[in-house]
């Protein structure tokens, strides 16, 4: 499950880059949009042999998240790293603590760039987080998610080998590997 009450991190590009992974390893996979406004290339879909469910969830007051959390297996959360990221991201560590303190959390580190906001982000990061089941990937902000988006692919497809694909084959497969499947194959 992907989720973070803030808007626009990331989330809904997120679940459908995992679902384009699972479909390239040829792995029945559930897309379910709990975000009525869309935004997502994937439809909400079940097929009957399904092994895994990505799930795209709204950035908006969610008073159903902490239920969503407690039947989840990996817990993904997405965040834009300034400053202003970091009191919803406290919310989002609460509601985990609470919920699923014995789930993997992997943390998205959106829009990561060399600037100094983003390094100080890390530092607070480092310094606030005590879970031992967390995880950090970072992707770069670039206009080929965008483009990627627009034509109704995954990037690993629409950008072969750069610096946003590489990023986005280790944050895949990260969860992969902790919701028991193997890795993708290097493309
Ligand atoms: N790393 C990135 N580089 C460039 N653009 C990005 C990146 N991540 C997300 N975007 C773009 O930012 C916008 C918001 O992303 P997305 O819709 O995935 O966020 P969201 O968390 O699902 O938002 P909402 O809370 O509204 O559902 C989209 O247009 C998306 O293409
Ligand atoms: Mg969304």
């Amino acid at each position: 499950m992907i989720c973070n009450q803030k808007g626009g991190v990331g989330k809904s590009l997120i679940a459908d880059e995992l679902t384009f992974s699972f479909e390239r390893s040829n792995i029945p996979v559930a897309f379910l949009d709990l975000d009525n406004q869309g935004g997502t290339i994937h439809k909400t879909s079940q097929p009957d042999n399904t092994l895994v469910s990505v799930i795209d969830t709204p950035g908006a007051l969610q008073p159903q998240l902490a239920e969503w959390m407690r039947e989840s297996s990996v817990i993904v959360i997405p965040t834009r790293t300034t400053s202003r990221d970091i009191d919803l991201l406290i919310r989002m560590q609460q509601i985990v603590k609470v919920n699923a303190s014995d789930k993997p959390v992997v943390y998205v580190f959106n829009g990561w760039n060399r600037w100094r906001a983003s390094s100080d982000f890390e530092e607070w990061f480092k310094q606030h987080n005590v879970s031992r089941n967390a995880y950090v990937v970072k992707l770069p902000q670039s206009e080929q998610f965008v483009q990627a988006g627009a034509a109704g692919m995954s990037i690993v497809k629409y950008a072969k080998r750069s610096n946003p694909v590489l990023a986005t084959l280790n944050m895949v497969n990260t969860i992969r590997v902790l919701a028991g499947f193997s890795p993708e194959d290097s493309v």
